[in-house]
C-alpha cells in the first residue's frame, strides 16, 4: 500500500472513529498512517485510466460481461431507494459516482473508493446533481474508518467481488450500519451469468450470500428483478441478541 507524505494538514473529523487521522487534499479525504503519510492506494484501473471508465461500463461491462440493461439497473435500484430522504449514506465502491441516477440528493452521502481518480469526477458528479452534504474518502472497503452505527444505509453497487473477503466486509458494514440499517447491494452471481463470461474477482451464488448475511447478522430481502448476471438484494441489519 503506497503512502505519501503529507502536504495538506487539514485535520477533519465528521463520522470518523476515535483516533484516526485523516487529512482532506482537494476534495477528497485520506487516512494518515502512524508516520504521518498519506494511505493510499493502487486501483485496479489507474488513475489516469479512470475517464474510460463510464465508457467501459456502458459498451462492455453492461451488455457484454453481464448482458445486462444499465436503464433497467438505476430503475432496479431507484425503486430500491423509493422513500431514502434525510438518511446517512455509505458507499463502498463509489467509482465515478453511478448513484447519483438513484440515490435522492437531500441524503447525506459519504463515498469511498480505492481510486482517487474516480472519485474525483463522483466528486463533480454528485456536486452537479444537486447533492449538498457530502464527503469522499480514499480507503478500502476492507477497512472502514468509520465510528459504529454512523449510517442507515450501506451502497455496494457491482464492487463486492473485487474487495475479497465477503464475509469480512459484511462484519465491517454491519459495524458502521445503525441496527435496522440497510445494506443494499447488487452484484454479479456465477448462476445467472448466461454469457458464461469472465467475471474479475470473488464470486458468490445466491444462496451462499444468503448464508453470509444470517451468520452476519443481516435479514437477507431478495430483490426480484432479473436483469442479466446481476443479482439485487437488501441485507437488513438484526437486532443483536444479548
Ligand atoms: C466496477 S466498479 C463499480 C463502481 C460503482 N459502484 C458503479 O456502480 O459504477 C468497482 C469499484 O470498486 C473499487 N474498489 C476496488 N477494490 C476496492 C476496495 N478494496 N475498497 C474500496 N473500493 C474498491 C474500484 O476502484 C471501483 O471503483
Amino acid at each position: 500500500m503506497p503512502a505519501m507524505t503529507l502536504d495538506k494538514k487539514e485535520v477533519f473529523m465528521s463520522e470518523l472513529r476515535k483516533g484516526v487521522q485523516a487529512v482532506k487534499k482537494g476534495d477528497l479525504s485520506y487516512l494518515v498512517n502512524d508516520r504521518q503519510r498519506m494511505i493510499r492506494f493502487q486501483p485496479w484501473l489507474g488513475d489516469s485510466l479512470s475517464i474510460f471508465y463510464d465508457l467501459i461500463m456502458a459498451r462492455s461491462l453492461f451488455p457484454r460481461k453481464f448482458g445486462s440493461d444499465m436503464v433497467l439497473h438505476y430503475r432496479i435500484l431507484a425503486q430500491a431507494c423509493v422513500g431514502v430522504h434525510g438518511k446517512r449514506v455509505l458507499e463502498l465502491g463509489t467509482g465515478s459516482g453511478s448513484a447519483v441516477h438513484f440515490l435522492k440528493p437531500n441524503n447525506r452521502y459519504v463515498g469511498t473508493d480505492i481510486s482517487g481518480g474516480l472519485l474525483r469526477q463522483a466528486v463533480k458528479r454528485f456536486r452537479q446533481a444537486g447533492f449538498e452534504d457530502t464527503e469522499f474518502y480514499v480507503v478500502s472497503a476492507n477497512d472502514l474508518p468509520f465510528e459504529r452505527a454512523s449510517f442507515d444505509l450501506c451502497l455496494c453497487i457491482l464492487s463486492l467481488n473485487f474487495f475479497g473477503d465477503t464475509e469480512k466486509i459484511f462484519q465491517g458494514v454491519k459495524q458502521v450500519l445503525a441496527t435496522g440499517g440497510t445494506f443494499l447491494c447488487s452484484i454479479p452471481v456465477p448462476e445467472r451469468n448466461r454469457l458464461q463470461s469472465r467475471i474479475r474477482g470473488t464470486l458468490h451464488s445466491e444462496m451462499e450470500y444468503k448464508q453470509i448475511c444470517r451468520e452476519a447478522g443481516f435479514r437477507y430481502e431478495p430483490i426480484l428483478r432479473e436483469n442479466g448476471a446481476l443479482l439485487y438484494f437488501k441485507a437488513v441489519k438484526q437486532e443483536t441478541r444479548k
